[in-house]
């Protein structure tokens, strides 16, 4: 595996593969002679976190996953502002440019959907030794992101087909739901209830793929339904810096909501949340959204070695 572009590109196999990898990353990462040794795999490699967009999450997590594994992660706060892009310098170039450097990996975060392609295309043109990773592109994707939600499922629930899961808030603009929706996919017996206000609905390509792959769906704005028959929520804010309103449902979980929750159900989020999740539901149980994030690392670990094998 070369470059992490989008979720279409795993197939179950590897998905296995890789989970069986995470779980042992998970298992070094908690014994202490285990931790020392994970920093010899990738000892002294570079990687460049280069975002375009903000990011807490997925810049801290491959930074630690990268640093776990010895590898040196530099980069600028953001690309978007503190970059040669400023002076109007094509994305391609400076992919060119920094892989002159020879980093292992570079990690992409940019708005325009398709950008992680290209920069894997000037890497391949060129032939660097590059590994490009789709942080997320814009609406596009964030696959990494959908793996680390897929290995949270398997990690909470210990299986993934067969499960009812309920996805809600912004459907067309997030990408994350984009990438998520594509694993899925993947899995058999999957039932998906796809709950957001009419204008978000989850794009007709992605209802194309699930038609075309036979996973069953439904279109809701029953909050209530949606949440009590689900055995995986997986929530999401409003992307308004991609033009997302929502005038017209309130997509909030609090205490109330929680109770239609079936009590062996999980909730995740990819986080950050805006109000669609209140904070006193985070210490119950089945509020899985920060768990999730800690998975993260670990994917990200057997990511970034699976790369630079
Ligand atoms: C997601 C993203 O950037 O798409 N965030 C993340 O990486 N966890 C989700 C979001 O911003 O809504």
């Amino acid at each position: 595996m070369n470059h992490i572009l989008k979720s279409q590109q795993f197939s179950r196999k590897a998905l296995d593969a890789l989970f069986a990898q995470t779980d042992h990353m998970r298992k070094l990462y908690d014994d202490t002679i285990g931790r020392k040794g994970l920093t010899a795999l990738l000892q002294g490699q570079l990687i460049y976190p280069v975002f375009y967009e903000p990011s807490s999450r997925t810049r801290y997590s491959f930074c630690s996953a990268a640093a776990n594994l010895g590898m040196r992660p530099i980069w600028t706060e953001s690309a978007g502002e503190f970059s040669s892009a400023v002076k109007g310098e094509s994305l391609e170039d400076t992919i060119r440019v920094l892989c002159e450097y020879d980093p292992t990996v570079i990690v992409l975060r940019h708005p325009k959907e398709g950008a992680a392609e290209r920069a894997a295309a000037v890497v391949d043109k060129f032939g660097y030794k590059v590994s490009i990773i789709n942080a997320g592109d814009g609406k596009g994707q964030h696959p990494t992101q959908a793996l680390l939600d897929l290995y949270t499922i398997r990690r909470e629930l210990g299986r993934i087909d067969g499960l009812r899961v309920t996805i809600g808030g912004d459907l067309l603009n997030g990408r994350a739901v984009r990438s998520l929706v594509y694993l899925l996919s993947k899995y058999k017996g999957v039932k998906l209830t796809l709950l957001s206000p009419k204008n978000l609905r989850l794009g007709t390509d992605l209802k194309q793929h699930l038609r075309e792959h036979g996973v069953e769906f439904i279109e809701t704005q029953n909050m209530k339904a949606a949440l009590t028959s689900a055995n995986i929520i997986y929530w999401t804010r409003i992307q308004k810096e991609r033009g997302s309103k929502n005038n017209t449902l309130n997509l909030r979980i609090g205490p109330r909501e929680l109770k239609w929750v079936s009590p062996d159900a999980r909730i995740l989020h990819p986080l950050p949340r805006v109000d669609e999740i209140d904070p006193a539901i985070d210490g119950d149980p089945r509020a899985a959204y920060f768990r999730q994030t800690k998975n993260g690392m670990f994917i990200r670990m057997a990511l970034l070695q699976s790369v630079s094998a």
